[in-house]
């Protein structure tokens, strides 16, 4: 048997050593004990009694990326990335997004339990009277350059909310934080619609209030010299089930920035901001963006072999594939791919060259090992571009139309880590690799001062 290969002996049956636990034997010096586990995991902080001597500062555990560490305990939101199985509060993503709308699946991430019907009235109606942002808002957001990135602008105007809230800094105040929440959610549409219209060069178009949250949004984007907007209920609809797709995803990167910068107790406002920008970078929300150009990169279906050729020489990547939990088809992008046709023929463009493209990628690379045997399967973000393509949403637009619904989650996920009674300011450990005790000025006359 190979020294690395775990052993498997009888279970100890002394009484001393809990059924519900790992022995670990410091090899170092001989100390052995018996470790609890609880919940599939062993503390880690319980390894700092294994020390060499007095002095040692007690073993750690090293897991650059929490490849293998849970950070909290959370009841938001369960997926088994093997199965691709997600839930949120206990409901199916494949229920929420035929049974629901985004604000009642927000309420649930929120509050734990679905709406009454006057529950999600009240909640409806209150994040529909907190759209409007201060006006001072939009004079910032024209202060950006005409081709910033609405990212960027994004997350400097959620950061900005901030200011125009202090009192949101009393995060122990359960009204400051209930209006957080629903401010957060209400706003997060217009900024969104703000920072596009700007990069237009277009009048900003105001929250309509009549309108629900997606066709609300779509006006924002779109309102032109019409008097009133009026969405196609077919698309706000598949808007508003993209909304619910991106909702939450347990501890992603965004969402563990928001509860790493919450956890110092900054106001809300602040914690979000730090999850807009981590959803900013290509690996993350970006990758929609990426996967609309990668398509466009390949230009033609007869394209496919190569391209996928230079993935496997580890060239490039295949954007859209591949996911950090999901080893298995990603259950939201079974749903949207599902209404990618019925979108592009709203929109009458379901002679599309791209969408073509994509399914002949998604065929083939299911079809090869390279992919299959690292458990390469398509992501939320492969099909969720054609859409927005669809809606004429421009590529630089696309990871705010994940952050948007993305906000509930963030929250819901804060909420829950400030009621924590384990939750303590996030700071973690580091492996120090570089010179000790060096003499200053021995180093400047090593260098030739
Ligand atoms: N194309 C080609 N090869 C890939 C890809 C890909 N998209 N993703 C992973 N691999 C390979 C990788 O090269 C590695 O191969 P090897 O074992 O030979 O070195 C193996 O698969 C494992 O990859 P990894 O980088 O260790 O996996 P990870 O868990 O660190 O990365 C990921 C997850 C999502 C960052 C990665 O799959 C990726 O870069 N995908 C493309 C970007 C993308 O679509 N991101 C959206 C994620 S879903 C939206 C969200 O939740 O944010």
């Amino acid at each position: 048997m190979a020294d690395d290969q775990v052993q498997v002996a009888e279970p100890p049956t002394d009484a001393a050593t809990p059924a519900q636990s790992v022995t670990f034997t410091d090899n170092r010096t001989g100390q052995s004990k018996p470790l609890e586990v609880t919940e599939g995991t062993v503390r880690a902080m319980e390894l700092r009694q294994f020390k060499t001597d007095e002095e040692d500062f007690g073993l750690m555990t090293y897991d650059p990326a929490y490849l293998n560490t849970a950070s909290c305990r959370s009841a938001i939101t369960y997926i088994d990335g093997d199965k691709g199985i997600l839930q949120h509060r206990g409901y199916s993503i494949e229920d929420l997004c035929e049974h629901s709308s985004y604000l009642e699946v927000a309420y649930l991430l929120i509050h734990g339990e679905l709406p009454t019907a006057d529950q999600l009235a009240q909640w409806t109606h209150e994040v529909t009277m907190h759209t409007f942002v201060h006006e001072n808002l939009k004079v910032f957001v024209q202060g950006f350059r005409y081709d910033a990135h609405p990212m960027g602008m994004l997350l400097a105007t959620v950061g900005a909310l901030s200011t125009f809230y202090p009192d949101s800094k009393n995060i122990d105040d359960p009204e400051e934080r209930r209006m957080a929440a629903i401010r957060l959610i209400a706003k997060m549409p217009t900024l969104a619609g703000f920072a596009y219209r700007h990069t237009q060069g277009m009048p900003y178009v105001y929250p309509d209030n009549d309108l629900d949250y997606a066709g609300n949004f779509l006006g924002m984007l779109f309102k032109m010299t019409e008097l009133k907007y009026e969405p196609d209920p077919r698309l706000a609809k598949a808007l508003d089930t993209l909304f619910i797709l991106h909702a939450d995803h347990e501890q992603n990167c965004s969402t563990a920035a928001v509860r790493a910068v919450g956890s110092s107790q900054v106001d809300p406002y602040s914690a979000v901001a730090a999850g807009v920008a981590a959803l900013y970078g290509p690996l993350h929300g970006g990758a929609n963006e990426s996967v609309l150009r990668m398509l466009a990169r390949i230009e033609k279906i007869e394209n496919v072999p190569d391209f996928l050729k230079g993935v496997k020489d580890g060239n490039e990547r295949l954007m859209g594939f591949g996911h950090r939990v999901y080893k298995n088809y990603d259950p939201r992008a079974r749903i949207i791919k599902k209404h990618v046709d019925e979108v592009l023929e709203v929109t009458g463009s379901a002679e599309n060259p791209l969408l073509d493209i994509a399914v002949e990628l998604e065929k083939r690379a299911l079809d090869d090992d390279y992919f299959t045997s690292r458990k390469l399967y398509p992501n939320v973000d492969f099909y969720s571009g054609l859409i927005y393509e669809a809606l004429q949403i421009p590529r630089a637009m696309f990871t705010v139309m994940f952050a948007i619904p993305r906000t509930s989650g963030w929250i819901a996920q804060w909420l829950e880590m400030l009621d924590d009674p384990e939750t303590k300011i996030a700071r973690p450990r580091q492996i120090y690799t570089g010179h000790r005790d060096r003499d200053f000025l021995a180093g400047r006359a090593e260098v030739g001062r």
